[in-house]
Protein backbone atom coordinates (compact mmCIF):
# COMPACT_ATOMS: atom_id res chain seq x y z
CA UNK A 1 0.00 0.00 0.00
CA UNK A 2 1.38 3.56 -1.04
CA UNK A 3 1.43 6.56 1.72
CA UNK A 4 -0.75 8.11 -0.57
CA UNK A 5 -3.71 6.17 0.21
CA UNK A 6 -3.72 8.19 3.58
CA UNK A 7 -4.77 11.73 4.32
CA UNK A 8 -1.48 13.49 5.32
CA UNK A 9 -2.25 16.34 7.91
CA UNK A 10 0.21 19.26 7.51
CA UNK A 11 1.57 20.60 11.10
CA UNK A 12 3.62 23.49 10.55
CA UNK A 13 4.89 23.59 14.54
CA UNK A 14 8.04 26.28 13.99
CA UNK A 15 11.07 24.65 14.95
CA UNK A 16 9.98 21.22 14.30
CA UNK A 17 9.08 18.64 11.74
CA UNK A 18 6.46 16.37 12.32
CA UNK A 19 4.53 14.14 9.70
CA UNK A 20 1.02 13.22 10.32
CA UNK A 21 -0.76 10.25 8.41
CA UNK A 22 -4.56 9.34 9.21
CA UNK A 23 -5.64 6.24 7.61
CA UNK A 24 -6.63 2.80 7.40
CA UNK A 25 -3.82 0.27 7.93
CA UNK A 26 -1.39 2.26 8.57
CA UNK A 27 0.45 0.04 11.38
CA UNK A 28 1.62 -2.39 9.25
CA UNK A 29 3.65 0.27 7.48
CA UNK A 30 5.42 1.33 10.53
CA UNK A 31 8.75 0.27 9.57
CA UNK A 32 8.98 2.13 6.14
CA UNK A 33 7.34 5.01 7.24
CA UNK A 34 9.80 5.42 10.39
CA UNK A 35 12.08 4.97 7.25
CA UNK A 36 11.48 7.30 5.26
CA UNK A 37 11.32 9.79 8.37
CA UNK A 38 15.02 9.43 8.48
CA UNK A 39 14.91 7.81 12.24
CA UNK A 40 18.26 5.46 12.68
CA UNK A 41 18.91 3.09 15.46
CA UNK A 42 17.50 0.48 17.70
CA UNK A 43 13.96 1.07 18.84
CA UNK A 44 12.24 1.59 22.17
CA UNK A 45 8.37 0.30 21.43
CA UNK A 46 6.00 1.67 24.80
CA UNK A 47 3.16 0.19 25.00
CA UNK A 48 0.41 -1.30 27.85
CA UNK A 49 -0.51 -4.56 28.57
CA UNK A 50 -4.40 -4.01 26.64
CA UNK A 51 -2.77 -2.65 23.35
CA UNK A 52 0.06 -4.67 23.11
CA UNK A 53 -2.15 -7.95 22.94
CA UNK A 54 -4.00 -6.57 20.21
CA UNK A 55 -1.65 -4.63 17.91
CA UNK A 56 2.02 -4.65 19.07
CA UNK A 57 2.64 -8.08 16.99
CA UNK A 58 2.12 -5.96 14.02
CA UNK A 59 4.06 -2.81 14.44
CA UNK A 60 7.24 -4.82 16.00
CA UNK A 61 6.98 -7.03 12.67
CA UNK A 62 7.16 -4.50 10.52
CA UNK A 63 9.84 -2.47 12.08
CA UNK A 64 11.99 -5.18 12.45
CA UNK A 65 11.52 -6.19 8.86
CA UNK A 66 12.77 -2.27 7.97
CA UNK A 67 16.04 -3.44 9.73
CA UNK A 68 15.33 -1.70 12.92
CA UNK A 69 16.24 -3.64 16.29
CA UNK A 70 13.52 -3.16 18.77
CA UNK A 71 13.13 -3.79 22.36
CA UNK A 72 9.75 -3.68 23.89
CA UNK A 73 8.11 -2.25 27.11
CA UNK A 74 4.77 -3.06 28.45
CA UNK A 75 3.58 -0.95 31.07
CA UNK A 76 -0.23 -2.09 33.02
CA UNK A 77 -2.74 -0.17 30.99
CA UNK A 78 -4.52 2.77 32.71
CA UNK A 79 -4.08 5.96 33.91
CA UNK A 80 -1.72 5.14 37.05
CA UNK A 81 0.75 4.07 34.88
CA UNK A 82 1.59 7.88 33.98
CA UNK A 83 3.54 8.44 36.96
CA UNK A 84 6.74 9.60 37.28
CA UNK A 85 7.96 6.35 39.25
CA UNK A 86 6.63 4.13 35.79
CA UNK A 87 8.76 6.88 33.88
CA UNK A 88 12.05 6.22 35.72
CA UNK A 89 11.48 2.49 35.45
CA UNK A 90 11.57 2.62 31.92
CA UNK A 91 14.82 4.52 31.46
CA UNK A 92 16.34 1.80 33.55
CA UNK A 93 15.34 -1.21 31.31
CA UNK A 94 16.38 1.39 28.58
CA UNK A 95 19.40 1.76 29.75
CA UNK A 96 19.95 -2.41 30.75
CA UNK A 97 18.38 -2.96 26.79
CA UNK A 98 21.39 -0.99 25.79
CA UNK A 99 19.42 1.60 24.23
CA UNK A 100 21.40 5.13 23.37
CA UNK A 101 21.59 8.62 22.19
CA UNK A 102 21.09 7.35 18.76
CA UNK A 103 17.61 5.39 19.34
CA UNK A 104 14.21 6.22 19.45
CA UNK A 105 10.70 5.53 21.14
CA UNK A 106 7.78 4.21 19.76
CA UNK A 107 4.52 5.13 21.52
CA UNK A 108 1.62 2.73 20.89
CA UNK A 109 -1.40 2.85 22.64
CA UNK A 110 -3.74 5.63 24.38
CA UNK A 111 -2.94 9.03 25.64
CA UNK A 112 -1.59 7.34 28.81
CA UNK A 113 1.08 5.86 27.18
CA UNK A 114 1.59 9.07 24.36
CA UNK A 115 1.90 11.24 27.60
CA UNK A 116 4.62 8.71 29.46
CA UNK A 117 6.53 7.71 26.22
CA UNK A 118 6.58 10.84 24.87
CA UNK A 119 8.25 12.23 27.88
CA UNK A 120 10.36 8.98 28.36
CA UNK A 121 11.75 10.36 25.28
CA UNK A 122 11.81 13.66 26.40
CA UNK A 123 14.07 13.31 29.18
CA UNK A 124 15.94 9.90 28.06
CA UNK A 125 19.76 10.60 27.67
CA UNK A 126 18.53 14.20 27.60
CA UNK A 127 15.82 13.47 24.80
CA UNK A 128 15.46 11.41 21.63
CA UNK A 129 13.03 11.44 19.23
CA UNK A 130 10.35 9.70 19.23
CA UNK A 131 6.94 8.14 16.88
CA UNK A 132 3.18 8.41 17.99
CA UNK A 133 0.92 5.13 17.23
CA UNK A 134 -2.25 6.27 19.13
CA UNK A 135 -4.82 3.68 18.69
CA UNK A 136 -7.74 5.64 20.74
CA UNK A 137 -10.01 8.48 19.65
CA UNK A 138 -8.19 10.65 22.40
CA UNK A 139 -5.30 9.92 21.65
CA UNK A 140 -5.97 9.97 17.56
CA UNK A 141 -7.74 13.57 17.59
CA UNK A 142 -5.65 14.95 20.42
CA UNK A 143 -3.26 13.73 22.53
CA UNK A 144 -0.74 12.05 19.65
CA UNK A 145 -0.31 16.32 18.32
CA UNK A 146 1.09 19.41 19.96
CA UNK A 147 3.92 17.83 21.50
CA UNK A 148 2.66 17.61 25.58
CA UNK A 149 4.08 15.14 27.03
CA UNK A 150 4.42 14.14 30.82
CA UNK A 151 3.32 12.33 34.14
CA UNK A 152 0.52 13.15 36.73
CA UNK A 153 1.89 14.36 40.33
CA UNK A 154 0.34 13.52 43.69
CA UNK A 155 -0.95 17.10 43.43
CA UNK A 156 -2.73 16.95 39.91
CA UNK A 157 -2.65 16.00 36.19
CA UNK A 158 0.24 16.38 33.86
CA UNK A 159 2.19 18.75 36.67
CA UNK A 160 5.66 16.69 35.47
CA UNK A 161 5.92 17.29 31.94
CA UNK A 162 7.93 18.74 28.69
CA UNK A 163 7.11 19.96 25.41
CA UNK A 164 8.36 17.18 22.93
CA UNK A 165 7.35 16.98 19.24
CA UNK A 166 7.11 13.45 18.23
CA UNK A 167 8.50 13.28 14.74
CA UNK A 168 5.70 11.01 13.15
CA UNK A 169 2.31 10.23 13.82
CA UNK A 170 0.31 7.40 12.34
CA UNK A 171 -3.38 7.15 13.48
CA UNK A 172 -4.68 3.90 11.83
CA UNK A 173 -8.29 3.39 12.23
CA UNK A 174 -8.52 0.24 12.22
CA UNK A 175 -6.77 -0.14 15.58
CA UNK A 176 -10.07 1.34 17.03
CA UNK A 177 -11.86 -1.91 16.07
CA UNK A 178 -10.93 -3.38 19.33
CA UNK A 179 -11.07 -0.22 21.02
CA UNK A 180 -13.73 -1.38 24.24
CA UNK A 181 -17.32 0.38 23.59
CA UNK A 182 -16.68 2.52 26.99
CA UNK A 183 -12.76 3.43 25.79
CA UNK A 184 -14.44 4.74 22.36
CA UNK A 185 -17.18 6.44 23.28
CA UNK A 186 -15.07 8.82 25.64
CA UNK A 187 -13.07 10.13 22.94
CA UNK A 188 -15.74 11.94 21.94
CA UNK A 189 -15.24 14.35 24.59
CA UNK A 190 -12.12 15.99 22.85
CA UNK A 191 -14.27 15.81 19.85
CA UNK A 192 -17.29 17.59 20.88
CA UNK A 193 -14.59 20.23 22.43
CA UNK A 194 -12.99 21.05 19.30
CA UNK A 195 -16.62 21.49 18.04
CA UNK A 196 -17.16 23.92 20.73
CA UNK A 197 -14.48 26.08 20.40
CA UNK A 198 -13.88 26.17 16.77
CA UNK A 199 -16.01 23.94 14.64
CA UNK A 200 -19.40 24.54 14.92
CA UNK A 201 -20.99 22.31 12.15
CA UNK A 202 -19.04 19.36 13.06
CA UNK A 203 -21.60 18.94 16.21
CA UNK A 204 -24.21 18.07 13.75
CA UNK A 205 -22.01 15.81 12.24
CA UNK A 206 -20.88 13.22 14.88
CA UNK A 207 -22.71 10.35 14.74
CA UNK A 208 -22.66 7.68 17.68
CA UNK A 209 -23.16 4.98 15.16
CA UNK A 210 -20.99 5.88 12.45
CA UNK A 211 -18.72 2.77 11.61
CA UNK A 212 -15.21 2.75 13.46
CA UNK A 213 -13.36 2.21 10.05
CA UNK A 214 -15.33 5.58 8.38
CA UNK A 215 -13.93 7.91 11.01
CA UNK A 216 -10.59 8.86 9.00
CA UNK A 217 -11.67 11.86 7.95
CA UNK A 218 -13.06 13.20 11.32
CA UNK A 219 -10.15 12.61 12.98
CA UNK A 220 -7.91 14.36 10.24
CA UNK A 221 -10.19 17.19 10.79
CA UNK A 222 -9.85 17.18 14.52
CA UNK A 223 -6.03 16.84 13.80
CA UNK A 224 -5.82 20.04 11.63
CA UNK A 225 -7.81 22.02 14.17
CA UNK A 226 -5.77 20.92 17.22
CA UNK A 227 -2.56 21.78 15.21
CA UNK A 228 -3.71 25.07 13.70
CA UNK A 229 -4.03 26.13 17.50
CA UNK A 230 -0.51 24.54 18.34
CA UNK A 231 1.33 26.26 15.79
CA UNK A 232 0.24 29.54 16.82
CA UNK A 233 1.03 28.82 20.12
CA UNK A 234 3.16 25.82 21.03
CA UNK A 235 4.41 26.50 24.28
CA UNK A 236 0.79 28.03 25.49
CA UNK A 237 2.24 31.47 25.74
CA UNK A 238 -0.71 33.82 23.92
CA UNK A 239 -3.66 32.42 25.17
CA UNK A 240 -4.20 30.04 21.82
CA UNK A 241 -3.42 26.91 23.12
CA UNK A 242 -5.40 27.36 26.09
CA UNK A 243 -8.73 27.33 24.42
CA UNK A 244 -7.68 23.67 24.25
CA UNK A 245 -8.39 23.34 27.73
CA UNK A 246 -12.13 24.05 27.48
CA UNK A 247 -13.70 22.25 30.21
CA UNK A 248 -10.24 20.59 31.62
CA UNK A 249 -9.86 22.90 34.41
CA UNK A 250 -12.73 20.71 36.38
CA UNK A 251 -11.95 17.53 34.67
CA UNK A 252 -8.55 17.45 36.01
CA UNK A 253 -10.19 18.52 39.42
CA UNK A 254 -12.48 15.44 38.83
CA UNK A 255 -9.65 13.09 37.95
CA UNK A 256 -7.36 13.86 40.92
CA UNK A 257 -10.35 13.83 43.23
CA UNK A 258 -11.67 10.33 42.47
CA UNK A 259 -8.53 8.88 42.00
CA UNK A 260 -6.95 8.68 38.69
CA UNK A 261 -8.26 5.55 37.06
CA UNK A 262 -12.12 5.90 38.08
CA UNK A 263 -13.18 8.04 35.56
CA UNK A 264 -11.61 7.79 31.82
CA UNK A 265 -10.65 11.32 31.05
CA UNK A 266 -13.02 11.74 28.33
CA UNK A 267 -15.87 11.21 31.08
CA UNK A 268 -13.95 13.92 33.27
CA UNK A 269 -13.67 16.09 30.57
CA UNK A 270 -17.58 15.64 29.96
CA UNK A 271 -18.72 16.68 33.16
CA UNK A 272 -16.14 19.20 32.67
CA UNK A 273 -17.39 20.85 29.85
CA UNK A 274 -21.00 20.66 31.29
CA UNK A 275 -19.71 23.00 33.98
CA UNK A 276 -17.54 24.89 31.17
CA UNK A 277 -20.70 25.69 28.93
CA UNK A 278 -23.07 26.32 32.13
CA UNK A 279 -20.46 29.60 33.41
CA UNK A 280 -20.66 30.05 29.66
CA UNK A 281 -24.33 30.94 29.58
CA UNK A 282 -23.66 32.86 32.60
CA UNK A 283 -20.55 34.84 32.30
CA UNK A 284 -19.93 35.20 28.53
CA UNK A 285 -23.54 35.35 27.23
CA UNK A 286 -23.70 31.32 25.42
CA UNK A 287 -27.01 31.13 24.58
CA UNK A 288 -29.12 28.44 26.30
CA UNK A 289 -29.95 26.93 23.11
CA UNK A 290 -26.43 26.28 21.94
CA UNK A 291 -25.26 24.85 25.69
CA UNK A 292 -28.22 22.17 24.93
CA UNK A 293 -26.82 21.23 21.62
CA UNK A 294 -23.27 20.20 22.89
CA UNK A 295 -24.88 18.66 26.30
CA UNK A 296 -27.26 16.18 23.84
CA UNK A 297 -23.89 15.61 21.61
CA UNK A 298 -22.27 14.83 24.83
CA UNK A 299 -25.35 12.31 26.19
CA UNK A 300 -26.00 11.30 22.61
CA UNK A 301 -22.39 9.56 23.39
CA UNK A 302 -23.49 8.18 26.28
CA UNK A 303 -21.40 10.64 28.18
CA UNK A 304 -21.91 11.90 32.09
CA UNK A 305 -22.84 15.31 32.34
CA UNK A 306 -23.53 15.13 36.71
CA UNK A 307 -21.08 14.82 39.27
CA UNK A 308 -21.07 11.68 41.25
CA UNK A 309 -22.62 12.83 45.40
CA UNK A 310 -19.18 11.81 46.64
CA UNK A 311 -17.30 14.40 45.18
CA UNK A 312 -17.64 17.15 46.83
CA UNK A 313 -17.69 20.65 46.26
CA UNK A 314 -14.60 22.31 48.74
CA UNK A 315 -12.26 19.23 47.37
CA UNK A 316 -12.92 19.90 43.58
CA UNK A 317 -12.30 23.67 43.89
CA UNK A 318 -9.13 22.35 46.34
CA UNK A 319 -7.88 20.29 43.52
CA UNK A 320 -8.56 22.97 40.85
CA UNK A 321 -6.60 25.30 42.51
CA UNK A 322 -3.40 23.24 42.46
CA UNK A 323 -3.85 23.20 38.26
CA UNK A 324 -1.50 24.71 36.16
CA UNK A 325 -4.46 26.80 34.61
CA UNK A 326 -4.13 28.75 37.90
CA UNK A 327 -1.65 31.54 37.29
CA UNK A 328 -0.74 33.40 40.98
CA UNK A 329 -3.42 32.60 42.16
CA UNK A 330 -6.29 33.45 39.36
CA UNK A 331 -7.90 31.63 37.50
CA UNK A 332 -7.48 31.32 33.66
CA UNK A 333 -10.71 30.02 32.57
CA UNK A 334 -11.84 29.25 28.62
CA UNK A 335 -15.24 30.58 27.70
CA UNK A 336 -17.32 30.16 25.03
CA UNK A 337 -19.93 33.06 24.11
CA UNK A 338 -20.75 31.49 20.80
CA UNK A 339 -20.50 27.85 19.66
CA UNK A 340 -17.41 27.63 17.65
CA UNK A 341 -15.71 30.21 19.35
CA UNK A 342 -13.88 30.55 22.75
CA UNK A 343 -11.74 32.74 24.88
CA UNK A 344 -9.40 32.75 27.84
CA UNK A 345 -11.46 34.76 30.37
CA UNK A 346 -9.75 36.47 33.71
CA UNK A 347 -12.83 37.21 35.74
CA UNK A 348 -14.28 34.03 36.32
CA UNK A 349 -14.11 34.46 39.90
CA UNK A 350 -13.96 30.66 42.47
CA UNK A 351 -17.34 31.42 43.32
CA UNK A 352 -18.44 31.37 39.74
CA UNK A 353 -16.60 27.52 39.57
CA UNK A 354 -18.71 27.05 42.85
CA UNK A 355 -22.12 27.65 41.56
CA UNK A 356 -21.09 25.43 37.80
CA UNK A 357 -20.37 22.69 39.96
CA UNK A 358 -22.95 22.22 42.29
CA UNK A 359 -25.37 23.00 39.28
CA UNK A 360 -23.98 19.55 37.97
CA UNK A 361 -25.29 17.94 40.99
CA UNK A 362 -29.23 18.32 39.92
P1 LIG B 1 -5.80 5.34 27.80
O1 LIG B 1 -4.51 5.56 27.13
O2 LIG B 1 -5.79 4.95 29.23
O3 LIG B 1 -6.62 4.26 26.98
C1 LIG B 1 -7.89 3.85 27.45
C2 LIG B 1 -7.95 2.32 27.58
O4 LIG B 1 -8.07 1.75 26.29
C3 LIG B 1 -6.73 1.66 28.23
O5 LIG B 1 -7.18 0.61 29.04
C4 LIG B 1 -5.96 1.10 27.03
O6 LIG B 1 -5.21 -0.04 27.39
C5 LIG B 1 -7.08 0.73 26.10
N1 LIG B 1 -6.75 0.77 24.68
C6 LIG B 1 -6.11 1.75 24.03
N2 LIG B 1 -6.14 1.51 22.71
C7 LIG B 1 -6.76 0.34 22.54
C8 LIG B 1 -7.13 -0.42 21.40
N3 LIG B 1 -6.91 0.03 20.17
N4 LIG B 1 -7.75 -1.61 21.58
C9 LIG B 1 -8.05 -2.04 22.85
N5 LIG B 1 -7.77 -1.34 23.95
C10 LIG B 1 -7.14 -0.17 23.80
O7 LIG B 1 -6.75 6.63 27.72
P2 LIG B 1 -6.97 7.76 26.63
O8 LIG B 1 -8.33 8.24 26.86
O9 LIG B 1 -6.55 7.36 25.28
O10 LIG B 1 -5.96 8.91 27.09
C11 LIG B 1 -6.17 9.63 28.27
C12 LIG B 1 -4.90 10.32 28.66
O11 LIG B 1 -4.52 11.22 27.63
C13 LIG B 1 -5.02 11.14 29.93
O12 LIG B 1 -3.92 10.90 30.75
C14 LIG B 1 -4.99 12.57 29.43
O13 LIG B 1 -4.47 13.46 30.39
C15 LIG B 1 -4.12 12.45 28.21
N6 LIG B 1 -4.29 13.52 27.23
C16 LIG B 1 -3.17 14.17 26.83
C17 LIG B 1 -3.27 15.18 25.87
C18 LIG B 1 -2.03 15.85 25.37
O14 LIG B 1 -2.16 16.85 24.66
N7 LIG B 1 -0.86 15.34 25.66
C19 LIG B 1 -4.53 15.50 25.33
C20 LIG B 1 -5.65 14.78 25.77
C21 LIG B 1 -5.52 13.78 26.73
N1 LIG C 1 -4.84 18.84 25.23
C1 LIG C 1 -4.45 20.20 25.47
C2 LIG C 1 -3.28 20.63 24.70
O1 LIG C 1 -2.70 19.86 23.96
O2 LIG C 1 -2.87 21.75 24.81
Amino acid sequence: MKSSAFIEVPVRIPGSECRVLVGRGLIQLTGELVRETGLRGACAIITDDNVARHHNAAVQRSLEAAGYRVHVFIVPAGEKSKAMSVAEDLCDRMIAAGLDRSSFVVALGGGVVGDLAGFVAAIYQRGIPFVQIPTTIVAQVDSSVGGKTGVNARAGKNLIGSFHQPRLVLADTDTLRTLPDREYREGFAEVIKHAAIRDAAMLDELDPDAPRETLGPLIARNIAIKAAIVAEDEREQTGTRALLNFGHTVAHAIENAAGYGRFLHGEAVSIGLAAALQISQNKSGLSAAEAQRVRDKLAAFGLPLALTPDLDTETLLAAARRDKKFAEGQIRYVLSPKLGEAFVAEDVTEQDLRTAIESLRT
